[in-house]
């Protein structure tokens, strides 16, 4: 069957988020036991051209990895990319939600992990009910699920914009110049108003919002045929119909997060009554939430057991650290400045902190036991008892530090002859970035970047690189290419692109 997904033909990422080794990771902070990540079993739901899927696995070979779609060209072109990397632990196949399990793959087994990334909220009733119920059967007992939705309140405003659009589109067939004059409207909009109201503001705010993202985004999320958003509990009362539950979500809360303040904290009981879910939610109202990414497990059935949802500190020691913050002399006497790749940063005086940063960094872009941790900060004060704990969960929600559940196959020391991740190289021979092997999009807008990730097939050192970027580039002077290699080695080592 050829779908509008075929013709809008979604290029697809790696999103770090749904990962398994972060999916673990965040189910295991919350007392949840998954399946180790090195042997999981992993399904895509509308996985599109196993853009996220490829390269996790090529990352963990010993995974098995399976997705579906209903749009036949994605498939098409990811199994071309499969044959090419001569992958053996990934199969797609082309299917309907509204028949897997029953008519389609009823063989497929189950799961430790499902991942239905940008659907639920964009399909119709039948099709959602039937995604979630799917979720409910292929899910192993440990399994943990990612579900990706708009979420309301946020969306109402959003609809706003989506509506809007959709009226001046009405008719324009091609998808590019549907955004392009959707957006364009959103800002006639607000100028033609003329007076500063809340109206006005909202129609700004979403004309920046849709003017910055990529075109086939907004074509997908806000242009979509279909438009659901629901209320976090919603949400979860879906899933509970179905025998699962709420475990967590796929990230904790950012550092400014209302639910962090005192004030906050000490008003929700009373204004959403003793249930944490409803607790949530109310924070939802205060966030403006539209988007969620949430985790799923089956329903807790052991009527002892309660579900924690609020990150344990006690479960740490069962998960790995690493942090990407590089650092430099802080702004006042005795602290250090961490920097994250965002360029947001921090001036930290805590010693026991610096240390474990400095470990962090040393040791990027592989992440680090906390038995490691310990050895390698001896004599700071850092210990993994409940005050080493406690710290490194504030460093986790400040974003310094990641948690993982598993060490990607990445190098941090650079060898004589570089091999770059296969399925990355391919990746970037069609495009202008590429999924490292810490599952994370890398750039590569550098004019020689390319060129250079595509020679390091492991069979080439330092002069056979420079000899054969300077047949491509005659004119460059080769002092400055065997410059620049070094440079790109370092970044592409640090973006987790290079191999062991
Ligand atoms: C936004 S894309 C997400 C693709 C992929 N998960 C990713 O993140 O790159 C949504 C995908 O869901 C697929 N889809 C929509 N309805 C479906 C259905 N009924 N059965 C199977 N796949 C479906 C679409 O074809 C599309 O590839």
């Amino acid at each position: 069957m050829t779908t509008s997904y075929d013709a809008v033909a979604y290029p697809g990422f790696a999103f770090p988020r749904t990962h398994p080794g972060n999916l673990a990771a965040m189910a295991i902070l919350h007392g949840h036991n998954p399946e180790p990540v090195e042997n999981c079993r992993v399904l895509e739901i509308g996985c599109g051209e196993g853009a996220n899927l490829i390269p996790m696995a090529y990352a963990i070979p010993g995974g098995r990895f399976t997705g579906f779609d209903l749009a036949r060209l994605p498939i098409e072109r990811g199994q071309q990319r499969i044959d090419e990397l001569g992958l053996t632990n990934l199969r797609l196949f082309e299917a309907d939600i509204l028949n897997v399990g029953l008519n389609v793959g009823p063989e497929l087994g189950q799961f430790d992990y499902i991942i239905a990334h940008g659907i639920y909220a964009w399909v119709p009733e039948p099709v959602r009910n039937r995604l979630m119920a799917l979720c409910a059967e292929l899910l192993a007992p440990n399994g943990v699920a990612f579900f990706s939705y708009n979420a309301l309140p946020g969306c109402h405003m959003r609809r706003i914009a989506r509506d809007a659009m959709l009226f001046r589109t009405e008719g324009i067939a091609d998808a590019e110049e549907r955004v392009a004059i959707g957006v364009e409207f959103l800002q006639f909009l607000h100028k033609a108003r003329g007076v500063d109201d809340a109206y006005s503001k909202l129609l700004l705010g979403q004309y920046d919002y849709l003017s910055e993202r990529e075109p086939h985004a907004t074509i997908h999320d806000e242009l979509g045929e279909f438009y659901h958003p629901v209320t976090f509990l919603e949400f979860v009362g879906h899933a509970r119909s179905q025998g699962l539950d709420y475990l967590c979500e796929a990230a904790l809360p950012p550092p400014d997060d209302p639910g962090y303040r005192s004030e906050v904290q000490a008003a929700l009981e009373e204004t959403a009554g003793p249930d944490p879910l409803r607790q949530e939610q109310a924070l939802d109202y205060v966030r403006a939430r539209i988007f969620r990414e949430t985790l799923l497990t089956h329903a807790v059935t052991d009527s002892g057991s309660e579900r924690i949802l609020d990150p344990n500190p006690a479960y740490l020691p069962h998960l790995l650290f690493a942090s990407v913050a590089t650092s430099s002399p802080g702004a006042a006497p005795h602290s250090t400045r961490f920097t994250l790749s965002t360029g947001a940063h921090t001036d930290i005086n805590h010693p026991a902190a610096v240390a474990v940063l400095r470990a962090l960094e040393a040791a990027w872009p592989l992440a680090l036991s906390l038995d490691e941790l310990c050895q390698q900060t001896a004599g700071s004060g850092f210990a993994s008892d409940e005050t080493g704990l406690r710290l490194i969960l504030r460093l986790v929600i400040s974003q310094l530090v990641e948690l993982r559940a598993w060490n990607a196959p990445a190098v941090r020391v650079i060898s004589t002859q570089p091999r770059a991740s296969a399925s990355a190289r391919q990746e970037a021979r069609r495009r202008a970035r590429t999924s490292s092997l810490l599952h994370t999009t890398v750039m590569l807008d550098k004019p020689r970047l390319r060129p250079l990730l595509d020679l390091l097939d492991g069979t080439r050192d330092r002069n056979a690189l420079a000899d054969a970027l300077q047949a491509v580039f005659p004119d460059e002077p080769r002092h400055e290419l065997v410059e620049e290699i070094e440079s790109d080695l370092q970044f592409l080592a640090r973006t987790g692109l290079l191999e062991a």
